[in-house]
């Protein structure tokens, strides 16, 4: 399996700091935003990695990863999305001659978590897998709605659902098979009514053909694309560094 991280976007909700750097080079207490789901990867024995970004910041990535060998990556290579918030799907689809046939395990770059997917990596034999987390507030996620007879299916994906009809989010970790390239060819930029090529989509297409399952994410986890979840991630790394 390889791994793509996706540091693309406009990290608009961080100005100023994202006139400064990539969001994803912005310090989580004490290291870039972006050796987090590096770690994340590595552990689970993932070391081919892509990285996906986009802006005016990119070579300021080349600066700090090099050729990501400090962080166990044994192969790293860089994508450019040109449309920078042409959504996370658009991002996803300049992975496919790095993944070359192969399955992916993607993370938003923007994402932080203590779990170990690793089982979960090198169990996987084909379709895809998200990973869900309880949250305190679903509005802001993609939100599993379960089958009402079977608790562990789950039968659509609901994007950023004003009622939500479960309180768990689809986190920025997943699992897809090749064929996630084949599902991105037929999203439809208007799926959520932003203009984006929407992750959700290709979900909801993995759930129409029976395969996406789910694993609840075991740990801590957080985005830090906001002023807020940024502090928080902070303060919990920071906490956990001097346990
Ligand atoms: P978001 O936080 O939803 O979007 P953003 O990074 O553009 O930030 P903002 O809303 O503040 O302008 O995206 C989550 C992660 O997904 C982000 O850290 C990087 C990745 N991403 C891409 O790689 N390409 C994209 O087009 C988008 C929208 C996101």
């Amino acid at each position: 399996m390889k791994g793509v991280i996706l540091a693309g976007g406009l990290g608009t909700r961080l100005y100023p700091l994202t006139h400064v750097t990539n969001k994803h080079l912005l310090p989580i207490y004490n290291k870039p935003m972006v050796f987090y789901p590096i770690q994340t990867l590595v552990d689970a024995g993932v070391t081919e990695i892509l990285i996906v970004t986009s802006g005016p910041h990119v070579g300021h990535f080349l600066g700090v990863l090099k050729n990501g060998k400090e962080l166990g990556v044994t192969h790293l290579e860089y994508a450019y999305q040109e449309k920078p918030n042409g959504g996370i799907a658009d991002a996803l689809a300049l992975a496919e001659d790095f993944a070359d046939g192969d399955s992916i395990a993607v993370i938003l770059g923007d994402n932080t978590t203590d779990a170990a997917i690793k089982d979960s990596v090198q169990g996987f034999k084909d379709g895809s897998v998200v990973f869900l987390k309880e949250v305190p507030d679903p509005q802001r996620f993609g939100v599993a709605v379960f089958d009402k007879n079977d608790s562990s299916k789950i039968v659509r994906i609901d994007e950023k659902p004003k009622q939500p009809e479960s309180n768990m989010a689809v986190t920025g970790l997943y699992i897809y098979d090749n064929k996630v390239f084949d599902y991105i060819r037929q999203c439809d930029p208007n799926f959520a009514g932003r203009g984006e090529l929407e992750i959700t989509q290709v979900n909801n297409f993995y759930i129409e053909q029976g395969k996406l399952s789910w694993q609840e994410l075991k740990g801590y986890w957080s985005d830090a694309g906001t002023f807020k979840s940024l502090h928080s991630a902070s303060s919990y790394w920071a906490a956990k560094d001097n346990a």
